[in-house]
């Protein structure tokens, strides 16, 4: 039977080379299939004698097991092979760093707006809005500055359609609060504000933070008191050089502007304040003899200048990185 060990051997062979499923499943035919060449063995038997037939029979079946063990065994291997090839591909590498994603953080205004939210709040003031494009009686004749007042130049701007302007400050809100709330009245009321300016200290955009306080006794020394106590607690110090300078505002009487000590024995206006006008008061329907308190405009982001140390208030606009991850 040196045909059988050729043929097993050849056999053997053949499973080895297979790389995979599809040509291991040929070479099975070419051996164990319909006219594959152990079964051509098979068939052969029939013309052995009687006697060789039994042996030769069992010597080929045995051959058949051999071959069909051999072939599982091929096909675990290629599988097994198969799928340790899918994992290395799929793999991941735990060891690389991480990509990374920037933390982000607040602009610095974001951040001193929300200090003054929460400081206020702490001294008892709610929190107000209004729009930013205002009419003309809300942003000016309402606060006592009628129509060709020279305080209105002060505060040059941007007309828009319909005889509406971006509002210069933000004491309008002053009037639609009171227009909306009887005293007593304790706000303040933050926001974007726009007029024709820019160098180191002006933006033609820019925020202000409007406090309103009226009620049957609010004095010019509350106002004092507040705006100086609210100042200790944004800069965290008590040796603060602040100076109330008079001023005048249509809105306002007395007014005051107020300052703080910048550079090199220099001055930084940072609000503008005063007891509120009792036209402005009549205005909105508030009895000015029941009723009286005041008000101020202050300007955060110069307050962010102080805080800070940053010498150009445009520099918080440009959005440059730069500069904006110094805060980080
Ligand atoms: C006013 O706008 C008044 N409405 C303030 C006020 C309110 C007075 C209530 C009395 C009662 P003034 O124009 O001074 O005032 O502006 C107030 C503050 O805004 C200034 O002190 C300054 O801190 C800030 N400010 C003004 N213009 C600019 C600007 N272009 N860029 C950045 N900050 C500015
Ligand atoms: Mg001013």
């Amino acid at each position: 039977m040196t045909d059988l060990a050729t043929i097993l051997a050849s056999a053997r062979a053949e499973f080895a080379a297979c790389t995979d499923a599809a040509a291991l499943e040929n070479a099975k035919a070419r051996y164990l299939g319909k006219a594959g060449a152990l079964t051509e063995l098979l068939k052969g038997l029939a013309q052995l004698s009687a006697t060789d037939r039994p042996a030769a029979g069992a010597a080929i079946n045995d051959a058949k097991r051999e071959l069909e063990s051999a072939l599982a065994a091929r096909r675990a291997a290629l599988a097994d092979a198969k799928l340790a090839a899918q994992l290395a591909a799929d793999a991941l590498d735990v060891s690389l760093p991480g990509r990374g994603r920037g933390a982000g953080t607040l602009h610095p205004l974001s951040r001193v707006l929300e200090r003054f939210e929460s400081l206020f709040r702490s001294l008892g003031f709610a929190v107000a809005d209004g729009p930013e494009i205002e009419d003309d009686f809300h942003n000016f004749t309402a606060l006592n500055t009628p129509e060709n007042h020279p305080a209105r130049s002060m505060q040059d701007t941007f007309y828009v359609e319909g005889g509406m302007v971006l509002r210069t400050h933000t004491s309008p809100i002053q009037v639609r609060y009171m227009e909306t709330h009887a005293p007593p009245i304790k706000i303040i009321a933050p926001g974007r504000v726009y007029r024709v300016d820019s160098d180191a200290t002006h933006s033609p955009m820019f925020h202000q933070v409007e406090g309103l306080w009226i009620d049957r006794d609010v004095s010019f020394a509350d106002l004092k008191g507040v705006l100086t106590e609210f100042l200790r607690r944004f800069f965290e110090r008590d040796d603060l050089k602040v100076r109330f300078r008079p001023s005048f505002f249509p809105f306002t009487e007395p007014s005051a502007e107020i300052d703080m000590a910048f550079g090199d024995g220099g001055w930084l206006e940072i609000a503008g304040s005063g007891q509120v006008h009792p036209n402005v008061l009549r205005a909105v329907g508030i009895d000015p003899e029941q009723y009286q308190g005041f008000a101020f405009g202050m300007g955060p982001d110069r307050l962010a200048m102080l805080r800070y140390g940053v010498n150009d208030l445009r520099l918080f606009y440009e959005n440059d990185l730069r500069f904006l991850r110094q805060f980080a």
